[in-house]
């Protein structure tokens, strides 16, 4: 016989259905997570030394990201098999991280190592803990949470503008938001929000003028005024770029603008948990010019006055987004069951695609594992 759940973790204010609780396409694309056999990036390079390990998630699952002395990442299952202490808040040795407590070692595979103290006449247990692929591209460093024998079968977005000596100019930010991932793509290429934007102008007056699923990706186009603002409208050259027009694209699970195909952009979401996600933008540009005069930019130039722009423009821009999904998330929170009223067809289109990719995941999953995403009853 069933039994019926304490009150307190049924759906009410505050707390959301979860997957299976779900009754429409809203509440259910809010409790989706995200296939984690694709590569998500986690960090920047730089902020992992060697000699240094930290915590990352993906959708609660915690992972122990270190750089051994000899400069490779590795990810691992964070939690020491001997008392489930978190392996991030120990150190590396070599190319092994070390456990705090009693000094279990394990290698970037998650084999236990090495134990420093008596094993009391037992042999050393065989534990093998998990461990996911860990890789490092643009300035960024990947992991892939999934299937660790299915890696090969997808890769990092390759962006050829980004190699060799004749890279375009890029700026990278990222932000935490305590925002579903989804609340993010549905923000980034839906334009019915310049209204938010008003101050910035990075586009302006959108039209849908095509809207497209193909396989696991939803196409969409508009005829809008891009870059308006005054600030942006000093560099770009109008002359050359086609600022009239915008193509962007939800590629499961990253997204992408392409304007003109001088001005690029590259969005990546990092699922942390249900309520909280990792965004990296990645803007790149094929040439400025000199403001005023009619010549461009030097190469050499765009990185340095990138650096500028994104203390000015990018991050305030950005940062306008992340304070209207951490309002939308937490509005969401109590009033979840209020009627859906939106109107930009590409939204739902966005949000039938993570629902699909979802779902598609989860017919993969144990009934173990599916209680514990969500998407079964306890
Ligand atoms: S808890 Fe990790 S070594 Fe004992
Ligand atoms: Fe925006």
């Amino acid at each position: 016989m069933s039994q019926a759940r304490p009150a307190s973790s049924q759906p009410g204010p505050g707390r959301p259905p979860n997957f299976a609780e779900s009754k429409n396409r809203r509440q259910k694309v809010r409790a989706a997570g995200l296939d984690p056999n694709y590569w998500y990036p986690v960090e920047h390079s730089k902020k992992l030394a060697r000699g240094a390990v930290m915590e990352v998630k993906f959708w609660g699952r915690s992972v122990a990201l270190y750089r051994g002395d000899d400069g490779v990442l590795r990810a691992v299952e964070n939690r020491c098999a001997h008392r489930q202490l978190k392996l991030s808040v120990g150190h590396v040795s070599g190319c092994n991280v070390v456990c705090p407590y009693h000094g279990w070692e394990y290698d970037g595979e998650g084999q236990l190592a090495h134990v420093p103290h008596d094993l009391f006449g037992k042999k050393m247990p065989n534990i093998k803990l998990g461990h996911h692929p860990v890789d490092e591209r643009y300035g960024l460093i990947w992991i892939f949470f999934g299937d660790p024998a299915r890696s090969g079968e997808r890769s990092i977005p390759r962006i050829p503008e980004l190699e060799g000596p004749d890279a375009w100019g890029s700026v990278l930010a990222d932000f935490v938001w305590r925002a579903h991932h989804s609340m993010i793509i549905d923000n980034v290429s839906d334009f019915t929000h310049a209204y938010l934007h008003r101050k910035f102008r990075p586009f302006e007056d959108a039209t849908l003028t095509k809207l497209e699923t193909v396989d696991d990706r939803v196409h969409v186009s508009y005829d809008t005024k891009v870059g308006r603002g005054r600030i942006s409208g000093l560099f770009v050259d109008r002359r050359k770029v086609n600022t009239n027009a915008m193509d962007l694209c939800y590629e499961y699970p990253y997204q992408w603008s392409n304007t003109d195909d001088k001005i690029k952009n590259y969005c990546f979401v990092l699922p942390i948990d249900e309520q909280t996600t990792r965004a990296f933008f990645l803007f790149y540009f094929k040439g400025f010019k000199v403001p005023v005069l009619p010549l461009a930019l030097p190469r050499w130039a765009m990185n340095p006055l990138l650096k500028v722009a994104k203390r000015t423009l990018v991050a305030p821009l950005l940062e306008e987004d992340g304070v209207a999904v951490e309002a939308e998330q937490e509005g969401y929170n109590e009033h979840w069951q209020a009627p859906i009223a939106e109107l930009n067809p590409a939204v739902h289109a966005f949000q039938a695609l993570t629902i699909r990719k979802w779902e598609e995941y989860l017919a993969t999953q144990s009934e173990r594992e599916l209680v514990k995403l969500g998407a079964r009853g306890a």
